[in-house]
């Protein structure tokens, strides 16, 4: 065989993951499954358990506990009795607590991906890549929001208990789009998964549980319909998410009416996916495979309608033919499958039924000619043409990898077209006509529209629908509203923050050491050679650190500049390196009290109050990378300005002598949040506290040169800081002389200065932390986008 038959004949070996951990996890379960009450597993009292398959296979994965009446009571009164405690850890407690599951759920991420897969039938590829990751997010996120919602909705306060009912399509995204917020916002939960995929629940519960969740701040009720609507119908519950069909989302508005509780409904979609005849086809048609072969188009979002302009239909079906011939249905736990199997048979024989009603009623079907797998559930992908708007395939959701194409002439024509449903959940726009495409975007009735993209989640931005799609969203600061109730006057109760409390200080801090400057991810030697004396309160040395110079200065800078890709990063990811900071603090907590104590005398109290308000600090910084958002302004025009928060670059930042930990970490954080890099100079007289971090920030994942550290006089080294040309801005805490100093250097490339006022009480929220600092760490960028054709 030559190297062109070779080529000719290659084809994918299998790739299969692994699932013994996930088959080992359900044997140590004895393959049965009880309920998650109160922190406890407890067996139904309805003695009753059903099977839960493997769609891929038909094999039994385990039993599932049917969770009666008296279950349901029992949920709800273990949540009504754990929530009181959970507002009552304040929103840090609880930011904490939901950082802590954000962790688990990345340390098990592999094994919550493959028992998704097992459970469900969706590839590996999408678990590992799209699900686990997105629930983590959600986590962190919503644990920054936790974090700030005493400043951002005062006079609000959690509902209670909310019941929740997910569907089997994203059965652990899912459960974080409702757990994270309801839990941030202080309330506690009881939460049923769909029937056919309760088992990531369970072991979500299970983490819960390992990280030292409060017992009855999650309970997972597992059973069917019936579970669902005892649920729906608790009076201790006080709000109702759900997710799923537009037929019980309509059942529970009608059980809920008059009852008071809140609801917010998640439902189907029949989301059109609109190509111009501009648009980069190519990439359409990979969108295309995105929006309704994702998930095999179980997918309440799924860009199922395809609406063409007329002068390329032949032309992108022929393209969209040829992709689809080389989409690979199969094994879902092979990385190289695109379509896994269908969640069951009664969702597979419903999508072949309609697909049929719509080849009767006169659609052409087209599905490729690769082999399907023998065994399990699995649909092809599907494509049917020649479809009328009126026509039932084109107006019900199927919920499948069926695909329906219909053309338009013009702009106007799409919009009808596309608005010719009674659902408004999302819409997809491919136009490289950046007016066209942004004009559509208002006209479509969507809760969300995609311009040249599709299927895009964050935390951060609400998603949920128009009309008969539903209503309430999930994610972002909408969706936190749908948690939160305002606070009676009378009832009003300041919410007590629980602070972790230090462990016994250890026998005796160590004065042996010099602590060398940091720069670049490494502890340096000063240039000079020389270590400067850091008294006691008694005037006694306890220790040395280098004295630095304008030669380090400079070798900050320089390492501060080539951590380019700082800037660049997902403000995600520096949040979670910000908590991990937290954590690691927190962990040797007791530890910089003590040094504390040793360097300023502070008092035992006082000492582990600045550290724990230091840890605070970082949490809030954390809380807010991926929330100091911008703006949209509508200026005069048909149009809209984004408005967007920028970094400014490297900041050098000259730390105060009071509070020398809080000092330094309330600066160092936001900045570093919002995509800076700084060159620190700790307090002068009690250093320690700063030269202590590196290796906080060394076990932290911080990439290094984000934050450089040179100890020495403040004063000169500011100076030098003012007058470095690579550097954006300074801030500077010192006296008001000097300040004067700083700010005249600084003139020469109109650097950026902000002189930190003396009186400045760094205990206080309002001034040391969220937007009174994120400002200074901040330039705000106008894009203009004019819309229209
Ligand atoms: P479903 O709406 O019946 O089930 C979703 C969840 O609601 C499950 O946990 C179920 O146990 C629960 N449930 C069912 N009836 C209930 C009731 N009366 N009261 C309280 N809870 C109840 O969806 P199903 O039957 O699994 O799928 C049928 C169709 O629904 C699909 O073909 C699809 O069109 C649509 N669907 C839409 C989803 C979406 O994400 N929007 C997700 C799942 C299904």
């Amino acid at each position: 065989m030559n190297v062109a038959a070779i080529f000719d004949s290659m084809d994918y070996g299998p790739a299969p993951e692994g699932a013994k951990p996930a088959e080992a996890w359900l044997d140590r379960h004895g393959r049965r499954f009880d309920l998650f009450i109160g922190g406890t597993w407890q067996a139904p009292e309805t003695g009753r358990y059903f099977a839960s398959d493997n769609p891929a296979t038909g094999l039994k994965l385990g039993e599932i506990a049917e969770a009666g009446g008296a279950d349901v009571d029992a949920a709800v009164a273990a949540a009504e009795r754990a929530q009181p405690a959970w507002v009552g850890l304040g929103g840090h407690g609880r930011a904490r607590h939901l950082y802590a599951i954000a962790r688990q759920v990345q340390k098990h991420a592999r094994l919550l991906a493959v028992l998704e897969t097992l459970d469900n039938g969706k590839p590996i590829r999408e678990t590992r890549d799209i699900d686990i990751p997105l629930v983590a997010r959600h986590f962190y996120h919503h644990a920054g929001w936790a974090e700030l919602l005493d400043s951002e909705f005062p006079g609000h306060g959690p509902i209670g208990v909310a019941g929740q009912i997910i569907p089997w399509n994203f059965p652990l995204l899912m459960l974080a789009w409702k757990i994270a917020p309801a839990l941030a916002c202080g309330n506690t939960v009881v939460l049923k998964p769909a029937e056919e995929t309760s088992l990531t629940a369970l072991l979500f519960a299970e983490l819960c549980a390992e990280a030292g969740l409060p017992a009855g701040v999650v309970n997972i009720v597992t059973g069917d319909a019936t579970t669902g609507e005892l649920i729906v119908r608790h009076p201790g519950i006080g709000k109702i998410a759900f997710t799923g069909s537009t037929e019980v989302g309509r059942l529970i508005r009608s059980a809920t009416a008059g009852s008071g509780k809140r609801l917010s409904l998640e439902l189907g979609g029949k989301s059109p996916f609109i190509v111009f005849e501009d648009a980069d086809l190519d990439g359409a048609v990979e969108g295309l495979v995105d929006a309704i072969w994702f998930n095999q188009g179980q997918v309440c979002c799924a860009g199922s309608r395809l609406l063409l302009q007329e002068s390329i239909v032949k032309h992108f079906h022929g393209k969209l033919r040829a992709r689809m011939e080389h989409l690979r249905v199969g094994d879902p736990l092979d990385k190289c499958t695109d379509i896994g199997a269908i969640i069951s048979p009664r969702q597979q024989a419903r999508i072949a039924a309609l697909v049929r009603g719509g080849v009767a009623a006169g659609a052409a079907l087209w599905q490729p000619a690769a082999a399907m797998p023998e065994r399990g559930c699995f649909y092809p992908p599907t494509l049917l043409t020649g479809v009328e708007p009126s026509m039932t395939v084109a107006q019900e959701e199927i919920f499948g990898p069926v695909l329906v194409s219909m053309s338009f002439r013009t702009p106007g024509e799409a919009v009808s077209l596309a608005n010719n449903t009674r659902y408004g959940l999302a819409a997809s726009v491919w136009s490289e006509n950046v007016n066209l495409a942004l004009d559509m975007a208002p006209q479509l009735q969507a809760g969300v529209v995609w311009i040249n993209c599709t299927n895009q989640f964050d935390a951060a931005s609400g998603f949920g629908g128009y009309r008969e799609s539903g209503f309430g969203r999930e994610g972002g600061r909408e969706g936190l509203e749908e948690y939160l109730a305002p606070i009676a006057p009378k009832a009003r109760r300041a919410t007590k923050p629980v602070v972790a409390t230090a462990s016994p200080p250890a026998a005796g801090p160590g004065i042996d050491r010099t602590a060398k400057l940091y720069i670049g991810g490494q502890q340096a030697r000063p240039d000079s050679g020389y270590s400067r004396p850091v008294l006691g309160p008694d005037g006694r040395i306890i220790a040395e650190v280098g004295d630095g110079n304008r030669k380090d200065i400079r070798s900050a800078v320089e390492a501060a500049r080539r951590a380019a890709s700082w800037p660049a990063s997902s403000a995600h990811l520096r949040a979670q390196i910000l908590y991990y900071c937290a954590e690691n603090l927190a962990v040797r907590a007791a530890e910089f009290a003590d040094r504390l104590r040793l360097m300023t005398g502070a008092a035992k109290a006082a000492a582990r109050a600045e550290v724990e308000a230091s840890i605070r600090r970082l949490f809030n910084a954390a809380a807010w990378a991926d929330k100091f958002d911008g703006a949209v302004h509508n200026p005069p025009l048909r149009g809209v300005v984004l408005a967007m928060h920028e970094p400014l670059g490297v900041i050098g930042i000259a730390c105060p002598d009071d509070v020398p930990l809080l000092g330094f970490v309330s600066l160092w954080a936001p900045a570093v949040a919002m995509g800076n890099r700084v060159v620190m100079v700790p307090s002068q007289r009690h250093p320690l506290a700063a030269t202590d971090l590196y290796q906080v920030l060394d076990t932290s994942d911080l990439p290094a040169g984000v934050v450089n550290i040179v100890t020495g006089e403040r004063d000169p080294l500011a100076l030098v800081l003012a007058e470095h040309h690579d550097v954006d801005a300074v801030w500077y805490a010192g006296t008001a002389a000097f300040g004067g100093k700083i700010e005249a250097a600084s003139a020469d490339d109109l650097k950026r200065t902000w002189l930190v006022p003396a009186t400045l009480d760094w205990s206080a929220a309002g001034q040391s932390e969220g937007r009174a600092i994120l400002t200074r760490a901040t330039q705000v960028k106008n894009i203009w986008i004019p819309y229209g054709d």
